[in-house]
């Protein structure tokens, strides 16, 4: 078999950011994955988990608190104004909100190219429209899509624009945060086919964050569970959905209104109770033991590491030993 490549090691990462009366908000808590290259690593978990927190650090729009994130095997805090430059180039990230980042003052044309004007300074005009009216038939527009503005556009349109934005410097990587949160039911699933079509064609890895389990079941190959800045299971999409293991993954696949019955672990649903604690005064010990029914003391005390279980599925639990052990 093809050894996969490793496209992002991060390891032990994380990003606090300052609160009120001198408090951190552990927005990412000592969070370690690999991403490989040409997956969709899914990231899932309730509102405020740290998922944005998670991608935006790794593209470097935040300076970690600490930990390291490996780039094709160099370490992101050694990287010269050159690797900066490549980095930003291949790695771009979509929003769920499209109409926040594109100016309503500038033609689509003008939005789509920004990049062009700083990742190829060479490009001829005529070539940079060029290389907007590919892009925007990548994304499923006509090319007269680039002399119109985005409050011409419907909502959908403007996420494709996004995707249009992001694709013109030919990047890698894209995190999508939640790309289809705010689009209407009806035209959520022609941005996901379009987002898998265009992985397909241009080779992309992609980071799929959202907090729906159905649509990251759908498109993720690997997929990360987060509660409260940790990541608590970490598997292949077959492992993550047809054997959940910690209980925070189990109590949110339980809410999925259609589960297969034929899971086993499905009866024994675990239902949450009590609210998410803040980020900010998170518990000592494991983060979900205020919320889980197989507490201990232990897990009040120590937090968890993330241990390999079975090949390829890790799991942060005290309660859960690996098979061979
Ligand atoms: N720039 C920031 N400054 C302060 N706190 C932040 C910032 N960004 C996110 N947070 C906090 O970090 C936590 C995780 O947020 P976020 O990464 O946006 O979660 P998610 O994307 O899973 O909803 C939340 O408590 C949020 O309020
Ligand atoms: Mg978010």
């Amino acid at each position: 078999m093809e050894e996969k490549k490793v496209l992002f090691d991060v390891k032990n990462l994380k990003m606090y950011f300052p609160a009120r009366g001198g408090k951190l908000v552990k927005a990412v808590d000592d969070v370690s994955f690999k991403i490989y290259e040409g997956e969709t690593f899914g990231v899932v978990g309730e509102s405020g988990c740290g998922k944005t927190t998670v991608g935006r650090t790794i593209l470097g729009v935040y300076e970690q608190t600490s930990g390291e994130i490996i780039y094709r095997g160099k370490n992101t805090a050694d990287f010269k104004a050159e690797d900066k430059m490549a980095f930003s180039k291949n790695c771009q990230m979509i929003f769920q909100d499209p109409a926040a980042c594109l100016d309503p003052r500038m033609s689509i044309g003008t939005i789509v190219s920004e990049g062009l004007t700083v990742h190829y300074r060479n490009m001829s005009k005529a070539e940079r429209e060029e290389r907007v009216n590919q892009v925007l038939a990548y994304v499923g527009l006509t090319s007269d899509y680039a002399s119109r503005f985005s409050h011409e556009l419907s909502g959908g349109q403007r996420q494709r624009i996004g995707i249009a934005r992001a694709l013109a410097i030919e990047p890698g990587f894209i995190v999508c945060d939640e790309p289809i949160a705010a689009l209407d039911v009806s035209i959520q699933a022609q941005v996901v086919n379009l987002l898998t079509r265009l992985q397909k064609e241009l080779g992309l890895t992609y980071m799929f964050i959202s907090h729906d389990l159905s649509m990251v079941r759908h498109i993720s190959d690997r997929i990360a569970v987060m509660y409260l800045g940790s990541l608590v299971e970490l598997g292949d999409n077959k492992s993550i959905y047809g054997n959940p293991m910690h209980p925070y993954t189990r109590a949110l696949f339980s809410a999925i209104p259609e589960p297969d019955p034929y899971h086993s672990w499905l009866k024994s649903r675990v239902h949450l109770q009590g609210e998410i604690p803040s980020p900010i005064n998170a518990p000592a010990g494991c983060k979900f033991c205020t919320r889980c029914p197989q507490a201990t003391e232990q897990c009040k005390l120590e937090p968890p590491a993330l241990r390999e279980i079975e090949s390829g599925h890790f799991v942060a639990c005290h309660q859960i030993q690996p098979v061979n052990a």
